[in-house]
């Protein structure tokens, strides 16, 4: 893929799922160096590990990205130490909620918490990334989610702050154009990770009931969701700024067609 060879990567939750997948992608396409974090410490390990076989220099970072300090100062040593930075992949997120939370009922602490990750974390990210980016070329791509589309009841918080990830994609793709800057957002469908089986414990959904939902019948990967993540970030999506791209097997298709 034209464009990843050579280049420097930021990825949060990059620890376990999409993120870990987007890390090695990038790694195997042959990236410079990838500076990952998230507030795992041991799954940031592993994803290094996993990347092994490849020359690309993983940096690992524990960040919690609500903690502005934290981020900025995590970005700064990824440009310090590589001298560059020329993409973004910001994939940290939690599910939030339970299967009888409603908007009446959600305690505003829960709340919070889901907008502190999802929404206020991105923010975090990007505006401490578009300060280094490079400037014609660089690219960030935001994890939203088919939950950004419709509401999903009992998961308000959840679906409010994804719905959010894509209006600030779109707003800062507008700022940046003109400078050579893309940034989008990617849309997961049912994916088999750690958060959806988290969610289907609390009993916010079913992973046979949704898989079974999509148009192709199962649910995905996060190997997936990654390839095409990494094909945005790519200079291969050269056209592609202010999307908002689906990946989720169909899932949306079809429930607009029900
Ligand atoms: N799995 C799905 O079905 C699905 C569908 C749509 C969107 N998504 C989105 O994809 C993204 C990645 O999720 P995933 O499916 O790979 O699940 P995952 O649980 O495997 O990965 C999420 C990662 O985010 C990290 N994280 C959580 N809170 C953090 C914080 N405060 N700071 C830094 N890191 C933090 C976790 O430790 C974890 O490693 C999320 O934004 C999620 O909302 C997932």
């Amino acid at each position: 893929m034209r464009g990843i060879k050579g280049k420097v990567y930021t990825v949060t939750g990059a620890a376990s799922g999409i993120g870990q997948a987007t890390t090695v992608r990038l790694a195997e396409l042959g990236a410079a160096g990838i500076a990952i974090s998230d507030v795992d410490v041991v799954g940031l390990e592993r994803t290094k590990k996993l990347c092994e076989a490849h020359e690309t220099k993983i940096t690992t970072r524990k960040v919690d990205v609500r903690v502005i300090e934290d981020v900025n100062r995590w970005i700064e040593d990824t440009y310090t130490e590589f001298g560059k930075l020329d993409g973004a992949a910001n994939v940290a997120g939690v599910a939030g909620g339970d299967g009888d939370t409603t908007v009446e009922t959600i305690v505003q602490k829960d709340w919070d918490f889901t907008m502190g990750i999802n929404v206020n974390g991105v923010m975090h990210c990007m505006r401490a990334q578009l300060a280094k980016l490079t400037k014609p070329g660089g690219s960030i791509v935001n994890v939203s989610s088919t939950s950004g589309l419709h509401g999903l009841p009992h998961s308000a918080a959840y679906s409010t702050s994804k719905f959010a990830v894509i209006g600030l994609t779109e707003s800062a793709a507008g700022e940046f154009g003109k400078a050579g800057v893309r940034i989008n957002a990617i849309l997961p469908g049912p994916t088999d990770t750690k958060i959806f089986r988290d969610g289907e414990e609390k009993g916010l959904f079913s992973a046979d009931a949704m898989g079974g939902s999509t148009l192709l019948g199962r649910m995905g990967s996060a190997e997936e969701i990654a390839n095409v993540l990494c094909f945005m970030l790519s200079d291969e999506a050269s056209f592609v700024t202010g999307a908002s791209w689906v990946v989720d097997g169909g899932y949306n298709a079809g429930r607009s067609a029900s």
